[in-house]
């Protein structure tokens, strides 16, 4: 009977995105639509009754979706990616919308205007964006004090988590900020171990961002010899809190393969597979004049997640918890990831394109997959498809 009355609730929200609110979002500048719903989404967030109701409109959980992952506990695998929540304004409101996980950032060592606008368009014919905006941030102090400050507002169905300093687990993503003063090596060094120490007792968990595509100096974290020694500095720094890496799409194999050697020195616990891509040779992007600069995020990016996501896995054996990021539209698509590797998945542009009642939409269909499939719970089927390509292959071998 839940579920019958979820579904409904999700196809009238679900149509009236579609044919109201959508056609009128998608006639203004993407930057401005996405400041207002900053501002819309702040004052849901700021008293208990409109987060009732957006619970009441968003809100879905199933026992199957919850893990306890590197001792956090996630209530549901869908997060929502770096880059949506940049200055930690929506940590209230975005568990009633149903997500599971929140990263906020990424967080730089200075404040950051980002890159000159516009710096945000929409791929409509794709389903993508269209990324530059140059990691803009409030810098780590500001968005700290405003962290500390969040308090826990439980719903009765959060209370087996009143340990939590947040409603849901909150990950801080950790990047270099953007300009000449931050581009050597050591320099850059300096400014991601600065944000870092101020997030080392707030928040969850900890993503390392390496691969932001549109910054000053381009990745150069993604060179062994630097990585190597930033993660040296990194592990310096005491804290509870997990560390991920989040990788690029555009990585050659024998890049990826260096990475996880360094990795392997450190206490990296697990990798974001993927942040936007750079590479226009894409054949999934059907729009000809593209911006010159800027990432791909959402559908074009969706089988180069995928892709990054088995290769990492089978890579490492499954030895590190992967977040699957990139292109995530529907039930079917998470599923893939997770069975691809992924124990926790992100998005930003599904919901974009396709409402906030995605969130509950994956959520539910995964649960009726995962029943489908005979799983009891998300975690049985992390990396399942290896495992039977694994066992395909067991039964060719003829004695
Ligand atoms: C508007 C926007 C801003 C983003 N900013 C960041 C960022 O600051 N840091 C980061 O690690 N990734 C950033 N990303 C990348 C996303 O976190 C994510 O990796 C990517 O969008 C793929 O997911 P999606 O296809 O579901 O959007 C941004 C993406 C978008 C759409």
């Amino acid at each position: 009977m839940k579920d019958f009355l979820i579904n409904i609730r999700n196809k009238i929200i679900s149509f009236l995105y579609k044919t109201l609110a959508k056609p009128v979002f998608f006639q203004i500048d993407p930057e401005t639509v996405h400041n207002l719903i900053l501002i819309f989404g702040k004052f849901l967030g700021s008293n208990p009754i409109t987060r009732f109701l957006t619970k009441l409109l968003f809100y879905y959980s199933d026992k199957k979706l919850s893990q306890t992952i590197l001792g956090i506990h996630f209530p549901n695998p869908i997060g929502l990616a770096a880059g949506f929540d940049k200055d930690a304004e929506l940590t209230k409101i975005l568990p009633e919308v149903g997500f599971g996980f929140i990263e906020v950032g990424s967080i730089t060592g200075l404040p950051c205007e980002g890159n000159p606008r516009p710096r945000l368009w929409r791929l409509k014919k794709s389903k993508g964006l269209v990324v530059y905006y140059g990691l803009k941030n409030e810098g780590c102090e500001k968005i700290a004090k405003k962290l500390k400050t969040a308090k826990a507002l439980l719903w009765p169905s959060h209370q087996s988590f009143a340990q939590a300093k947040h409603l849901i687990p909150v990950g801080t993503s950790i990047a270099k900020t953007n300009c000449k003063e931050t581009s050597t090596c050591q320099t850059g060094i300096d400014d991601y171990v600065k944000a870092y120490k101020e997030f080392t007792e707030i928040g969850e968990y900890f993503t390392i961002n390496i691969s932001c595509p549109n910054t000053f100096g381009g990745e150069p974290f993604t060179n062994p010899e630097h990585l190597d020694k930033l993660l040296t500095e990194i592990d310096k720094i005491k804290t509870q809190k997990p560390i991920f890496l989040k990788i690029s799409p555009d990585l050659f194999n024998d890049q990826i393969n260096k990475i996880i050697e360094v990795v392997e020195k450190h206490k990296i616990k697990g990798f974001i597979c993927t942040n936007i891509t750079k590479n226009r040779n894409n054949a999934k992007i059907l729009e000809k004049n593209l911006p010159k600069e800027g990432g791909v995020s959402g559908r074009p990016l969706k089988d180069l997640s995928d892709k990054l996501i088995s290769y990492v896995y089978t890579k490492t054996k499954g030895k590190y918890v992967i977040i699957g990021c990139g292109g995530i539209f529907t039930a079917e698509d998470a599923y893939k990831k997770i069975r691809l590797g992924a124990s926790l998945l992100q998005l930003i542009t599904g919901m974009i394109f396709k409402g906030p009642q995605v969130i509950s939409e994956i959520n539910q269909g995964l649960a009726k997959l995962l029943k489908k499939d005979g799983f009891k719970n998300i975690s049985e089927a992390v990396g399942k498809n290896h495992v039977e390509v694994e066992r395909l292959n067991r039964d060719k071998i003829v004695f």
